[in-house]
């Protein structure tokens, strides 16, 4: 965890808020003021707006499904009467970042952290680590997808396995390039793609430049390729990587990781913006305005 995220983590365990052993606690509703509602408000608007035609159908299906409230911060246990029926999915409230294997012990359980406060209006453009906003309309509108669902699951299963093993940054990668900067294939989008991660779907300025901008590359995913691809956490992607469908993601799903892992366990990594022989090249970023180090 970077310090800004430790240090947000120890002001919500300063601020009294019972935190049991798996860092889940019960949603404050209470503490949420007029200014977090607002503030939700505005990005719930600025958002739906913004990513009719741009995201992808399965994205827009669940916001629709789970009803999530435009107006206020939604109540957990109300997202939760629509998502677990569906899908065997809930979200548990957390303080903020949990360390890797509590995080990916709920995945395996199909539970999904969201952190229970919300940025302040001086953040609404950006904020580096998740709040209420980005975990829960970026992140919970496609676990009401049963493949997606399915996808996160066996996920949060070979996470673990891999933290275990020493392997998590292979899996790390992973969960980057498909669960928050993941792009799919859509002939009705002008581009041929459209949005479904909830690190893009979150936030105006890199839902506009994942889909428009001439600047990054758009690949066709590989799940190899994708596990030995560093990435960037301080600016827009180099790169995103292209499903044909969630169907793609249901039959990674599928992988055995253990062999995958041993086998890539020295492979050496590619740069964030890299192209190479090889690739399913969709489109070629000019790389206008990137940093030339900086790779995580
Ligand atoms: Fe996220």
């Amino acid at each position: 965890m970077s310090t800004a995220s430790t240090a947000k983590l120890k002001e919500q365990f300063d601020a009294g808020l019972e935190t049991r052993a798996d860092f889940t606690i019960d949603q404050p509703l209470e503490r949420y003021g007029t200014v977090d509602h607002a503030v939700w408000q505005q990005l719930y608007a600025r958002q739906t707006a913004l990513l009719e035609g741009r995201a992808c159908d399965e994205f827009l299906a669940g916001v629709e499904r789970i009803g999530l409230p435009s107006e206020r911060v939604p109540c957990f246990d109300d997202v939760n009467a629509k998502l677990t029926p569906a899908t065997g999915w809930r979200i548990v409230a957390v303080p903020g970042l949990v360390p890797d294997q509590v995080f990916f012990e709920h995945l395996a359980n199909r539970r999904f952290p969201v952190t229970w406060w919300m940025r302040r209006p001086d953040q609404v453009d950006y904020l580096q680590e998740p709040d209420c906003f980005h975990d829960l309309f970026g992140h919970v509108p496609l676990l009401i997808n049963p493949v997606f669902a399915d996808y996160m699951h066996a996920y949060g299963r070979a996470a673990l396995a891999a933290n275990e093993a020493g392997a998590l940054p292979l899996l790390a990668r992973l969960y980057w390039y498909t669960v928050e900067f993941g792009l799919i294939r859509d002939a009705a989008s002008s581009n041929g793609v459209k949005i479904y991660g909830a690190g893009i779907v979150s936030s105006k300025a890199e839902t506009v430049y994942s889909q428009q901008s001439a600047a990054p590359n758009r690949l066709g995913f590989a799940l190899e390729r994708v596990m030995r691809t560093r990435y960037r956490i301080d600016t827009f992607q180099q790169t995103y990587f292209v499903i044909d469908d969630f169907a793609q993601l249901f039959r990674v799903a599928q992988t055995d990781f253990a062999p995958l892992l041993t086998q890539l366990a020295n492979a050496p990594a590619y740069a964030a913006g890299d192209v190479l022989d090889g690739d399913r090249v969709i489109t070629r970023g000019t790389r206008q305005g990137w940093h030339t180090s900086g790779d995580v």
